[in-house]
């Protein structure tokens, strides 16, 4: 163990020998990542985490058992899933493959977070809006607030646990729609403890599973007593250790050794006059906090905002916004924001931004530079075919489903875009916006880049061992590569 005080020493000295001493760092570089930063400090029981892994890639815990947490959060894929907006529930094939077979309701309005060291201790939000956060003044069971408010079950240990209840009851991750299946129809009833009761069943009448719960949890005497907080907690462990990742050249820079003079020149501009650790800092860069730096928005968004002009076009009753954290805390002053992105293996996790709007991750640094000319240029780079689109037919007593009308196409795939269309909405979101414009000549903004990619940890590249080859259920795991 190493006193952070070094590290500070050797970033200072660093800065004086490259001669760069007009910039100071804006803040000290951060201390290496080490096992007590992790839960389980970094070593839960491995029966657990076998166990999480047959879940994570598992379709069982999807409503038509047709979907897992690693068909959006793919090993191979950066964690993510490769596309800007995930097509969740009835979708067919991986990456930038996949596509609609079945009917579905529309993709997902966020980008699929990558999972790069979601099991650091650090993290106390989840979701690019933190709808799921530690509540340090209480009142919520186990002190976590989150969209299932006092429902959330008690005995939960930590965040990231708690994050895997959630999508299991997204009827367009993995639930399904109501009348497909019982869990789905449990979550169109908001009766979100039957939905997880229903899932915890499967588990414990699937052999494979059933037993392994007993073993794993000493509160369990017998399958009938799992829940699907267990399942979360075997997610959570697995997740911390599969998808932990700090053996980057800028790791191996913060115990002293030496990146490439581009590489290093990227950071000092980095830590200094670009400003980036401002928001980007610490051990995972970033401050776990929420910041307005207008991204364009495009996708279907979260239904948000006083921006009718879509609806008035199109005659979809449906508002293309997506107010990020100000739907958490209900503050307008918290409209379009959202929680900076850790930037660990971030040249691996594209598209960037919470919806995927840029497609390199050089014009998403370019937007940071001077984001109210970037949004007003912004030519939607994103291909967003959905094949079989339905729209949900609302009656007072029930919500069915009917495919999309033909002639209703063209203004439903221009929903995607919007942001090109209304004037208003790009003034919202610039109005919101909190960076200031930072001046950078080419070779700077290329030394940039070479500093971003130095934080790829080469292991991270490709994680596709970590798919089973068969899991409990008889399911195929998801994602299935085509291994040639
Ligand atoms: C249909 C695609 C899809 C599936 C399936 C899916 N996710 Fe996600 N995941 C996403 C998206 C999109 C987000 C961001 C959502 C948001 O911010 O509203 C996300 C966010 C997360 C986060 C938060 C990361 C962070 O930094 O805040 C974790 C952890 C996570 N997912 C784990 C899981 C687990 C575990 C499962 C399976 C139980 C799962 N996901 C299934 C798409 C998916
Ligand atoms: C004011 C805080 C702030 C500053 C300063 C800042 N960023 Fe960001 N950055 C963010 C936020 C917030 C996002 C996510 C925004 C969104 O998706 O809407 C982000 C996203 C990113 C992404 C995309 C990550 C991903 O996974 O999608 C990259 C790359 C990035 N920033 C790099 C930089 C660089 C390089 C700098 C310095 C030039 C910088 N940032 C300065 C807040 C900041």
């Amino acid at each position: 163990m190493k006193p952070i005080s070094i590290f500070v020493a050797i970033g200072l000295s660093a800065l004086t020998l490259s001669g760069n001493a007009q910039y100071t760092f804006a803040q000290t570089l951060p201390a290496v990542l080490e096992d007590r930063d992790f839960l389980w400090d970094g070593a839960p029981d491995p029966k657990l985490f076998d166990l999480g892994r047959d879940l994570f890639f598992d379709p069982i815990l999807s409503g038509n058992r047709n979907i897992a947490c690693g068909t959006c959060h793919d090993p191979k894929r950066g964690t993510g899933d490769g596309v800007a907006l995930s097509i969740g529930e009835g979708g067919d094939g991986f990456g930038t493959d996949r596509h609609t077979v079945d009917p579905v309701t529309g993709r997902v309005p966020r980008n699929a977070q990558a999972l790069y060291n979601v099991g650091a201790r650090a993290y106390g939000s989840f979701f690019h809006d933190g709808r799921l956060e530690v509540n340090r003044m209480g009142g919520f069971p186990s002190r976590l607030r989150s969209p299932a408010g006092k429902d959330l079950p008690e005995g939960i240990s930590n965040a990231l646990t708690a994050q895997a209840m959630f999508p299991v009851l997204s009827s367009i991750e993995m639930a399904g729609q109501p009348g497909e299946n019982a869990v789905a129809d449990a979550v169109a009833q908001n009766d979100v403890a039957r939905a997880w009761r229903l899932l915890a069943n499967r588990l414990a009448q699937t052999q494979g599973y059933a037993d392994r719960f007993v073993e794993s949890f000493p509160e369990i005497a017998k399958p009938q007593q799992i829940e699907f907080r267990h399942a979360a907690e075997a997610l959570a462990a697995f997740q911390s250790v599969a998808f932990r990742s700090d053996q980057s050249p800028f790791d191996a820079r913060l115990e002293g050794a030496s990146l490439s003079s581009r590489a290093e020149a990227g950071l000092q501009l980095f830590y200094g006059k670009a400003r980036c650790s401002n928001c980007h800092s610490g051990p995972l860069l970033t401050d776990h906090g929420f910041h307005a730096i207008a991204v364009p928005q495009i996708g279907p968004g979260k239904g948000h905002g006083d921006d009718g002009s879509y609806a008035a076009y199109s005659g979809f009753e449906h508002r293309t916004e997506d107010h990020g954290r100000a739907s958490v805390t209900g503050n307008s002053a918290d409209r379009f924001r959202f929680r900076t992105p850790s930037l660990r293996n971030v040249a691996l996790t594209g598209p960037w931004g919470h919806d995927g709007a840029f497609d390199t991750m050089e014009s998403m640094v370019r937007h940071h530079l001077d984001p109210s000319a970037s949004l007003k240029a912004y030519l939607a780079v994103a291909l967003l075919p959905l094949d079989h689109a339905i729209q949900p037919v609302v009656n007072r007593s029930s919500t069915s489903f009917r495919m999309l009308d033909p002639a209703l196409r063209p203004a439903f795939d221009l929903r995607d875009v919007w942001v090109h269309t209304s004037p208003r909405l790009q003034r919202n979101i610039l109005q919101a916006n909190e960076l200031a414009p930072v001046a950078l000549t080419e070779q700077e903004i290329g030394e940039l880049l070479a500093f971003l990619n130095s934080l790829t940890d080469p292991t991270a590249r490709d994680r596709s061992h970590l798919v089973p080859e068969t899991v409990p259920s008889g399911l195929d795991p998801q994602p299935r590569y085509d291994r040639h």
